[in-house]
């Protein structure tokens, strides 16, 4: 299968997304893991644009070594000098100019005739050749602009030097019938097309950006420009997560193959928008967080029965952990017993039954039920949990600027063990105290103590919810002693567990 380039444009065309910038820091964070994702080309920086750009690109230059390191580059000797300048440390170096081709362009914004344009884009690809041996051109707009002309151009710079000719659609106008054609007329007209690479790079102004990168790579394309998230100037450029999987799954279809190690997507993706502050939809393909989500109930028992009923990719294989079945009101009894069975709980008929109820009753006040709400629901019908642990006494000395010391009691088979501990307070002493005698690790994730009662000698109610080792559980106790109230809760919370346990 031929192979298609990945160039990555995260750190230059992704990084124009409005509130998407990084610090340097930041820049070489992202480039490592795209080195760990294996993508072909980085196009790390527009190093003319800033110091912080130039230095940014040259620091990554420096450090990563797999992947080509492109600078970008107007179509002018000042800019090509400082792409140059910032990525010479690089093993695999390229360059990458651009200049607008299309009629609105040329005569409002450069305000140049077609032949000063061919002129400077001819220029400007030999001064960069005599720099770097890997030089790619952009005719800007490329999908506007006359295609004749556009022939004429792209001829012109593949017989400057250019090794790669992209073909941006930079507004987002073209659609993937009309996208397609283009290439394929390129493909057939340029007299030197085989001594260059065609490239696309789609932005997404329509929603069309992978389907038109996609319609490029079957009409003859070699390389799509993308970035991670789709992140990009305006409405963004195509996701490079979308086009990966899209080329992998749909293999029969476009006969291709990328070098990505798709295992590292999601981490990549997760990495971009934490840095750059940009939130994921959650219905986003491939990396969104619903992406491998089903809450239906028919769903739900296709996929428990044969994953690919609803499933055309396989969420580990992207490096989700797996697909999750969500537990709402729209989910039937075979999904529902399923994750009761996974948190350990194997109800006979009639509790199950009883179960589903006290669930769907849950669901239609609350929009996804949660393990611990499951875990509340069958707690919540279990009469009794058999005391294994009960409080006897305890005793807590605390003294300004010294650490409490908390000595509790408990019972168990009639018998009475006692043990001491400190700890940052008198619970944190007292819940260590109990940990020591029960030869068990809880961690405390939440504590909330409420009045159930008025009055000074009111009845306080302590909810806990204690971590231990993979398992989250809710202990109450109550007591008019605010301490020995937090203590009943987390062995009731102990209880709860060996309960449990057992019952798995
Ligand atoms: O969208 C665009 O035209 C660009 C060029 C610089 C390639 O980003
Ligand atoms: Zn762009």
């Amino acid at each position: 299968m031929k192979k298609i380039i990945i160039f990555d444009t995260t750190l230059r065309d992704g990084e124009q997304s409005p509130g998407a910038s990084l610090d340097i820091r930041q820049k070489v964070e992202v480039a490592h893991q795209l080195e760990r994702l294996n993508v072909d080309v980085i196009e790390a920086g527009f190093p003319i644009a800033s110091k912080a750009d130039f230095e940014a690109v040259k620091l990554i230059a420096g450090d990563i070594k797999k992947p080509v390191i492109c600078a970008l580059a107007r179509a002018k000797k000042e800019d090509i000098d400082a792409a140059y300048k910032s990525i010479k440390a690089a093993k695999k170096k390229r360059i990458h100019v651009f200049l607008a081709t299309s009629k609105i362009h040329m005569k409002y914004k450069l305000r140049k005739a077609k032949e000063e344009i061919l002129k400077q884009a001819v220029e400007a690809v030999k001064y960069a050749r005599r720099k770097v041996e890997d030089v790619e051109f952009s005719p800007e707009d490329a999908s506007r602009t006359e295609v004749d002309f556009l022939v004429q151009v792209v001829e012109a710079v593949i017989d400057a030097g250019a090794t790669t000719v992209n073909i941006p659609d930079t507004v987002g106008y073209a659609t993937p019938e009309n996208f397609g054609r283009l290439i394929a007329y390129l493909m057939k007209e340029v007299d030197n097309i085989d001594k260059a690479v065609i490239s696309a790079h789609c932005h997404d102004d329509l929603g069309m950006a992978t389907a038109n990168s996609l319609s490029a790579v079957k009409n003859g394309a070699r390389q799509v420009e993308c970035t991670i998230n789709g992140i990009g100037e305006r409405a963004g450029s195509a996701p490079l997560e979308e086009v990966v999987m899209a080329i992998k799954t749909r293999s029969d279809f476009y006969e291709v193959s990328t070098s990505v190690k798709i295992k590292e997507l999601y981490k990549t993706s997760r990495l971009v928008s934490h840095l750059m502050g940009i939130k994921v939809q959650p219905n986003k393909a491939i990396i969104g967080k619903n992406a491998f989500s089903h809450e239906s109930g028919i769903h739900q028992d296709g996929l428990i029965k044969e994953r690919s009923t609803y499933e055309i990719m396989r969420p580990e294989d992207v490096g989700f952990s797996k697909s999750r079945l969500v537990l709402g009101r729209h989910s039937g009894r075979h999904a529902f017993k399923v994750r009761l069975k996974e948190l350990g709980f194997n109800l006979g008929k009639k509790d199950a039954e009883t179960a589903f109820g006290n669930f769907m009753r849950l669901a239609n006040k609350k929009k996804e039920i949660y393990d611990e709400d499951l875990e509340t629901i069958v707690e919540g019908q279990i009469s009794e949990i058999p005391r294994v642990w009960k409080f006897r006494s305890m005793h807590i000395t605390s003294e300004t600027g010294s650490f409490p010391v908390a000595e509790v009691e408990l019972e168990s088979k009639g018998e009475s063990l006692k043990k001491k501990a400190s700890g940052d307070g008198p619970v944190d002493a007292c819940y260590k105290a109990i940990d020591k005698i029960a030869r068990i690790k809880g961690r405390l994730i939440d504590y909330s103590l409420q009045s159930v009662s008025r009055g000074k000698d009111a009845l306080g109610e302590v909810t806990v919810k204690v971590k231990f080792k993979e398992r989250e559980i809710i202990g109450k106790g109550s007591s008019t002693d605010i301490l020995e109230a937090s203590a009943k809760a987390y062995i009731n919370a102990i209880n709860k567990l060996i309960y449990i346990s057992k019952r798995k």
